[in-house]
């Protein structure tokens, strides 16, 4: 299964570090088998030397080598660390930077072009989980347009933006009835997301066409996200 960390803006340079050696030396005790995916925030990326299985990535990017835009990094930073995977689309990004749908499929084209692993993120806000699941379908379909849903690279995350940080996850009957109509369009690996933690990490990992989740607040802390591995491994 994925187990993944999105940081956001947590964490330091150092912290990171002790984090990630944490989670190496747990990964190696345990020798689980899950595939682990960590997003630190710009400033502590670095060529980390850690087991295949554990991924590091950026939480954003803009879709140029180099350039002009201030702010933003681009694939020159991204190369010298020797990262090559990335995470586009979080609603967060969408709804407070104001990303479009259209720089979200802009940024996939560009960073499939270079042959990254994409995580890729969907989800509705709270007015459209009000009105029904053809609403819920129909608004995440939107968040996939313009975007190759057969790229071999591809993990899809469904995050419901009502549910992230909030400490409200979607139901399981909610999470299993999106990601088994979410399957029928795309067979890249789906990930739910959305105030996941070590208390319902097992129900939702056991859900139907889930194959990983994507964390926030209840992983910034290592031996919590190690908990959830410890879990994802007793399944
Ligand atoms: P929380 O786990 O804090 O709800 O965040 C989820 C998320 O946005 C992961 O990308």
């Amino acid at each position: 299964m994925i187990i993944a960390s999105n940081f956001k803006t947590n964490h330091t340079r150092n912290s990171t570090y002790a984090y990630l050696a944490t989670l190496q030396e747990f990964i190696t005790k345990k020798d689980s088998k899950q595939d682990i995916y960590i997003f630190p925030p710009s400033t502590a990326l670095d060529g980390f030397t850690l087991s295949s299985q554990i991924h590091v990535g950026v939480q954003n990017a803009y879709p140029v080598e180099k350039g002009s835009f201030t702010g933003e990094i681009g694939l020159e930073q991204i190369n010298e660390f020797g990262l090559n995977t990335i995470l586009i689309g979080h609603s967060e990004r969408r709804h407070i930077l104001g990303e479009s749908q259209a720089l979200c499929a802009k940024k996939f084209d560009y960073f499939k072009e270079q042959d990254f692993e994409i995580v890729y993120c969907i989800g509705e806000p709270l007015e459209v989980r009000e009105k029904g699941i053809d609403e819920v379908m129909a608004y995440n379909l939107k968040q996939l347009e313009g975007i190759d849903l057969s790229y071999d690279k591809l993990i899809v995350a469904y995050e419901p933006v009502w549910a992230i940080g909030t400490g409200v996850s979607a139901s399981v009957q909610q999470i299993e009835e999106t990601l088994g109509k979410l399957h029928q369009k795309v067979k890249a690996p789906l990930l739910y997301g959305g105030s996941v933690n070590v208390s319902s990490v097992k129900e939702i990992l056991e859900i139907e066409h889930c194959e990983g989740v994507l964390v926030g607040t209840a992983s910034w802390d290592v031996d919590s996200f190690c908990q959830m591995i410890e879990i994802a491994d007793s399944i």
